[in-house]
């Protein structure tokens, strides 16, 4: 039987599965819509969503929001969440225990959501999720079919803020996300927040 979004709630916010709970502030569990056809998956949580528990509210997170809304969804319509649910420390990329220790919690936030398309937002979860072998800049783009749910890998928006250069391709990716949404008649109501 699956669990419930009650029961991983409370099993994550007094998770003590690997070293980031000693020095989280709040667990990072993810947010949006529990039935959405797109779930995007970050790396972990920053400073801001360690203060706040939730997912991408800083400046990559605001990033986030403008792109989706460029594709007419806003992020009450989609699932974000990330890699690992407890801050690493400096913002460290979290090791390879980390990531495992925390992958059961994607994994049943998978099963209870059931999304179509999972966007992987940089190189951890793309890793984590598709082979530690991939390349995000050769992989970026590319559709990857996997147990019925379409994955595509794109920049982080973190690293859009970085370099200018990435942020063309990561915008055809998003055109592609919202094509694929369409083709799999999921595409959302438009918010009007074009
Ligand atoms: N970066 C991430 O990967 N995840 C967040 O939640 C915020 C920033
Ligand atoms: Fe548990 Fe994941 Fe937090 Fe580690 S990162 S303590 S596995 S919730």
């Amino acid at each position: 039987m699956t669990t419930s979004w009650a029961e991983l709630t409370g099993a994550v916010s007094a998770c003590e599965r690997c070293r980031l709970c000693q020095t989280r502030k709040n667990v990072v569990l993810g947010e949006g819509d529990p039935h959405a056809a797109l779930m995007l998956v970050g790396e972990g949580p920053g400073q801001q969503e360690d203060e706040t528990g939730r997912p991408f509210v800083g400046a990559a997170g605001q990033l986030l929001d403008r792109m989706l809304a460029a594709i007419g969804l806003d992020r009450s319509c989609v699932y974000i969440c990330n890699i690992v649910k407890c801050r690493p420390p400096q913002n460290r990329v979290p090791e390879a225990d980390e990531r495992a220790a925390c992958l059961d919690y994607l994994r049943q936030q998978v099963a209870l959501v059931r999304p179509k398309i999972i966007v992987c937002l940089g190189s951890t979860p793309t890793r984590a999720l598709l082979g530690d072998e991939l390349r995000i800049t050769r992989e970026r783009g590319v559709w990857h079919l996997k147990k019925g749910v379409w994955f595509m890998p794109t920049y982080h928006p973190a690293a859009l803020l970085r370099d200018a250069d990435k942020k063309r391709p990561a915008w055809e990716d998003f055109k592609a996300i919202r094509d694929k949404l369409a083709e799999l008649g999921a595409l959302a109501p438009r918010t009007g927040a074009e």
